[in-house]
């Protein structure tokens, strides 16, 4: 069997041409406009319209796209993703900088109890990834910056190992929306067995700008709010909030990501010789956590409720996660390639032989350039040649993709239409940081 299937799969498809013209130089422009269309003064939107605030992960996709053109920018962002933290370290998934009326849940439904208007939650921790690329680009240019936001990402990172491990050490998620990965059917158990009494009636802004089939369902909405109102109602209080919140369910997304980023920061901190005391000891119990997110059944790194005591049985993209926090295991190249090979465009979000895969509903199948982008450098970073091949062969993947498919949120995996926003700051970063031929190593 072939390593890259998948990329000679999706280039020898009869139904499409053959060989195409495409202009590089023009998607880079692209690239780039997108981001300064979505630049609101220091902070970035997702995209206008259906995101209309600052989100975490994306920012921190969005300062490593500006790095690629405007290094002093691509700071900004991560500062002022950093400005929104909480005093507890925690650093939250949106910071509503102006109201707007076209999303929901806004300011008032959170009660953010932060400096600025904010969520409760917080969001896949890539910003120390994103600080040392971007650091690493321009040593000179980054120390002093680099140097005023490592102690609060510092504090974040320490906010998650606090509140939010299991027993074994693997990251906990306590809301769909913290992992970014909102309707994952990871999550389906454990939402089951909330019953949303008192959510009452409100209106969802999100499926007004986008098709409905491409978005969660209200079953699973209902569920988003009423953990919302739970929080909100506990003031934030993550001790009172880890007593009373049933849905705690440890993660590989936020397992597999912290744990690239701790050994991140700790890179920058020997850089810039700040303090790195303990950050040794975080690594290992990190590792740990990460190894027991391991399925004997399944044979492949899986969610895991926490409160029932259940895995979620699911190979989803977040699984593939491993290679980047430093973590190989023979059989997730197997899940890898028997994945790929089912598909044309990216890593689905969840594994095209489940009969749960709806391949354009937002987390249950579609693929994100992000996530390739996650997965693929993770890949690169393997000590097996075959590992760094398919991660290469991702990036090339995931750049006839979007050079055919445009920046959109995601992407079919089968057929690669896009799907969710367009115009969409993270994949125009990945665009210009990874995917396009014109990235100069
Ligand atoms: C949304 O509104 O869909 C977001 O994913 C929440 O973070």
């Amino acid at each position: 069997m072939s390593d890259h299937q998948f990329t000679k799969q999706s280039a020898g498809a009869e139904s499409e041409p053959k060989e195409t013209f495409v202009d590089y130089n023009a998607l880079d422009a692209e690239a780039r406009r997108i981001l300064n269309l979505n630049d609101r003064g220091g902070y970035t939107v997702p995209t206008d319209g259906l995101y209309p605030y600052q989100w975490n992960w994306d920012s921190a996709f969005a300062a490593y796209g500006f790095a690629q053109f405007n290094i002093d920018r691509a700071w900004q962002e991560l500062e002022s993703l950093m400005a929104g933290q909480w005093a507890s370290g925690m650093v939250p998934h949106i910071l509503f900088h102006k109201e707007d009326a076209r999303y929901f849940p806004g300011p008032d439904v959170w009660g953010g109890v932060g400096p600025i208007p904010s969520s409760g939650i917080s969001q896949p921790p890539v910003a120390a990834t994103f600080a040392r690329r971007v650091y690493e680009m321009d040593p000179l240019a980054g120390k002093e910056r680099m140097s005023a936001i490592y102690e609060g990402l510092r504090r974040w990172h320490q906010w998650f190992l606090k509140w939010r491990t299991d027993e074994n050490g693997a990251i906990c998620v306590t809301h769909p929306w913290e992992a970014g990965r909102d309707n994952t059917p990871e999550w389906d158990g454990p939402l089951k067995r909330i019953d949303p009494v008192g959510v009452g009636e409100y209106k969802r802004r999100d499926t007004s700008h986008v098709n409905p089939e491409m978005r969660p369902t209200k079953f699973d909405y209902d569920r988003y709010i009423w953990l919302v109102n739970l929080g909100r109602n506990l003031d934030w209080d993550d001790a009172k909030l880890k007593e009373a919140n049933p849905f705690r369910v440890a993660d590989p997304t936020m397992t597999f990501l912290l744990l690239r980023a701790h050994r991140d920061l700790q890179a920058l901190g020997e850089a810039l010789n700040l303090p790195t005391d303990g950050m040794d000891a975080d690594i290992a119990l990190l590792e740990a956590g990460a190894r027991s997110l391991w399925n004997p059944k399944l044979q492949c790194y899986d969610a895991k409720d926490v409160m029932a005591d259940e895995w979620a049985g699911c190979v989803s993209s977040a699984s593939f996660l491993c290679w980047g926090a430093g973590i190989e295991n023979e059989r997730m190249v197997a899940h890898f390639d028997r994945v790929m090979q089912a598909v044309k465009y990216g890593v689905p979000s969840h594994d095209p032989h489940s009969d749960r895969f709806e391949p354009k509903r937002y987390w249950r199948g579609p693929s994100w350039a992000i996530v390739n982008y996650l997965i693929g450098t993770g890949m690169e970073l393997s000590t097996d040649a075959d590992v760094r091949a398919r991660g290469r062969a991702l990036a090339e993947n995931t750049r006839e993709a979007i050079a055919k498919f445009g920046f959109a949120e995601y992407f079919d995996p089968l057929t690669g239409e896009p799907a969710g926003g367009s115009t969409f700051t993270w994949t125009a970063a990945v665009w210009l940081g990874w995917a396009s031929p014109t990235v100069k190593g």
